[in-house]
C-alpha cells in the first residue's frame, strides 16, 4: 500500500501510512510508540473518540429531537481518561455495577447524567446509586423493585426506568443478544404492566419511563426500528431509553450502518410509534463510540512454521478475550510492512491453544521483533482484560496530533500481589 495512504475504516480516523511506511495513529508512528512505550499497548486516537461522540450528538440534532442524549455505555472502555473525555463532550454515562459507578463519579461524570443498570444489583449498589443521586436507576426485576422501595424514604424522589425485554432479536452472537424473550435481562413484555403498577405505588420512586437494549454488535437497522413501537404499547412516558448495540467493523469487509443512519432510524421509529416530540430520548452506545478509536500493538516473539505459520506475540487473551468468547474476527498487520500475502495465525502467549487473536492474517513475511497492529480493539478489550498466566495488562496511550500520553500505565509485577494478604 502506498505511503501516505489513509487506512481503512477499521482503523481510527486519520490513521495512515506515514512517509516511512509505518502505521500512524493519532499522528504517532506506531513503531516509535512500541519502541518508546513498549508492547503490548492499547493505542487510542483521542480525536476519533471525540469525533464519534460528536457524530452521535449531531445526528440527534439533525433528527430534530430536542431532548436527545447520548449515554456512553461505560463497560465498553471503563478507563478514567475515556470517561473524562466523554464527560467533557457532554455525554451521559451508564454503569452496570458499583465499580463502574465509582469510576464514572471519580472521572467527574455529574450524577444527573448517570444511569445505573444491572440484572442483579446488590443492596449496597442501590444505596450507592441513591447516595450519589444518579439520574436514573433502571429496574430489571420485581425483587429489585422491592429492594429499592425498602431503601427510598418517602421524601426522596429517585427517578427510575423499567427495563423491558421487547422480544426483538438482532442477528448477533448469542452471548451478546439480550432482547429475546428468553433473556436474563429486564421484565418480559407480559410483566411490564405489573412492574409499572408496582413502581407507581412506591412513594419515593418516580417512574420516568421505559428502557430496552436488544443486544450488541448488531449490523442491521431493522431490529432497532422494532424497539420503540414495542415499548410504546405501555403508554406515554417522559423518558425513553432505546439502548445501544450498533455494530462496528472489525475487518475491512464489514460495513455497519453509519452513526447518523442508526440515530436517524431510532429517532424515526420513536416518532412513527407516536412517542411525544417533547419526551426525553436516550440511546446507549458503547462499542460504536470506542471500538474503532483504538488499535493494539504487539511485538512478535516467535515465528514457527508447521502446517501453518504461527506468529507468537507478547499479548493475547489477557488483553483481548473477544476472539475466544465470541469467535470475533480481527485484522493484523506488520506495523512497518503493511499488507502482505503470507497466511499466518497470530497467536497469543498464553498457555492455551485457543489463545489465537487472528486465525487468518495475511502478513508480510513476519519475523521476531516485528510490531503487529490489530485495529478495532478500543471496545471490550481493556474492559475484559485479565492477568491470566501472570501477564501484565497493557497501558492505554492516547495519541493526538503526534503527541502520545499514557493515560493508564502498564501493570508491574508488584500489581500482581497488591491484594495478597500474608
Ligand atoms: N446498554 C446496555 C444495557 C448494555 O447491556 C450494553 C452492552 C450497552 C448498552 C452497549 O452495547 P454496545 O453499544 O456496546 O453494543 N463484551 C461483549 C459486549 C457485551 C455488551 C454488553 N452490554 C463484546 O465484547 O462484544
Amino acid at each position: 500500500m502506498a505511503i501516505g495512504t489513509s487506512l481503512s475504516h477499521v482503523f481510527p480516523l486519520g490513521s495512515r501510512l506515514n512517509e516511512r511506511g509505518h502505521v500512524e495513529v493519532g499522528g504517532c508512528d506506531t513503531i516509535e510508540l512500541a519502541r518508546e512505550l513498549g508492547t503490548p499497548a492499547y493505542v487510542i486516537a483521542e480525536d476519533d473518540l471525540r469525533a464519534r461522540a460528536r457524530a452521535f450528538v449531531q445526528a440527534g440534532r439533525d433528527g430534530g429531537h430536542e431532548d436527545f442524549h447520548v449515554v456512553f455505555a461505560s463497560k465498553a472502555f471503563p478507563c478514567t481518561a475515556v470517561l473524562e473525555l466523554f464527560a467533557q463532550e457532554g455525554l451521559w454515562c451508564d454503569v452496570a455495577s458499583g465499580g463502574e459507578l465509582h469510576l464514572a463519579l471519580n472521572a467527574g461524570f455529574p450524577p444527573e447524567r448517570i444511569l445505573v443498570h444491572g440484572n442483579a444489583k446488590s443492596v449496597s449498589e442501590l444505596e450507592m446509586a441513591l447516595a450519589a443521586k444518579v439520574a436514573l436507576i433502571v429496574l430489571d426485576n420485581f425483587d429489585e423493585i422491592e429492594r429499592l422501595s425498602d431503601l427510598v424514604s418517602g421524601n426522596r424522589s429517585q427517578g427510575v426506568l423499567i427495563r423491558a425485554t421487547p422480544d426483538v432479536r438482532g442477528d448477533t452472537h448469542e452471548k451478546i443478544s439480550t432482547g429475546q424473550a428468553d433473556s436474563k435481562f429486564g421484565f418480559s413484555m407480559a410483566d411490564v404492566p405489573a412492574a409499572i403498577e408496582r413502581v407507581r405505588a412506591v412513594e419515593g420512586l418516580v417512574l420516568e419511563g421505559i428502557h430496552a437494549h436488544i443486544g450488541s454488535q448488531i449490523m442491521e437497522l431493522d431490529p432497532f426500528r422494532r424497539v420503540a413501537p414495542a415499548l410504546r404499547a405501555f403508554g406515554d412516558f417522559p423518558v425513553w431509553d432505546l439502548g445501544g448495540g450498533l455494530g462496528v467493523a472489525y475487518t475491512a469487509e464489514q460495513t455497519p450502518p453509519e452513526i447518523e443512519d442508526w440515530v436517524g432510524a431510532v429517532l424515526g421509529a420513536a416518532r412513527d410509534s407516536g412517542i411525544d416530540a417533547s419526551a426525553r430520548l436516550l440511546v446507549e452506545p458503547g462499542r460504536a463510540l470506542t471500538a474503532n478509536a483504538g488499535v493494539t500493538l504487539y511485538t512478535v516473539e516467535s515465528v514457527k512454521r508447521n502446517v501453518r505459520t504461527w506468529v507468537g506475540v507478547d499479548g493475547g487473551m489477557s488483553d483481548n478475550m473477544r476472539p475466544m468468547l465470541y469467535g470475533a474476527l480481527y485484522e493484523a498487520h506488520v506495523a512497518d510492512r503493511f499488507g502482505g500475502d503470507t497466511p499466518c495465525v497470530v497467536a497469543g502467549k498464553h498457555c492455551e491453544s485457543g489463545d489465537v487473536i487472528v486465525r487468518e492474517a495475511l502478513l508480510d513475511d513476519p519475523r521476531a521483533g516485528d510490531v503487529i497492529v490489530t485495529p478495532a480493539t478500543g471496545a471490550y478489550g481493556y474492559a475484559m482484560a485479565s492477568n491470566y498466566n501472570g501477564v501484565l495488562r497493557p497501558p492505554v496511550i492516547f495519541c493526538k496530533d503526534g503527541d502520545a500520553r499514557v493515560v493508564v500505565r502498564r501493570e508491574r509485577f508488584e500489581d500482581l500481589t497488591v491484594r495478597d494478604v500474608r
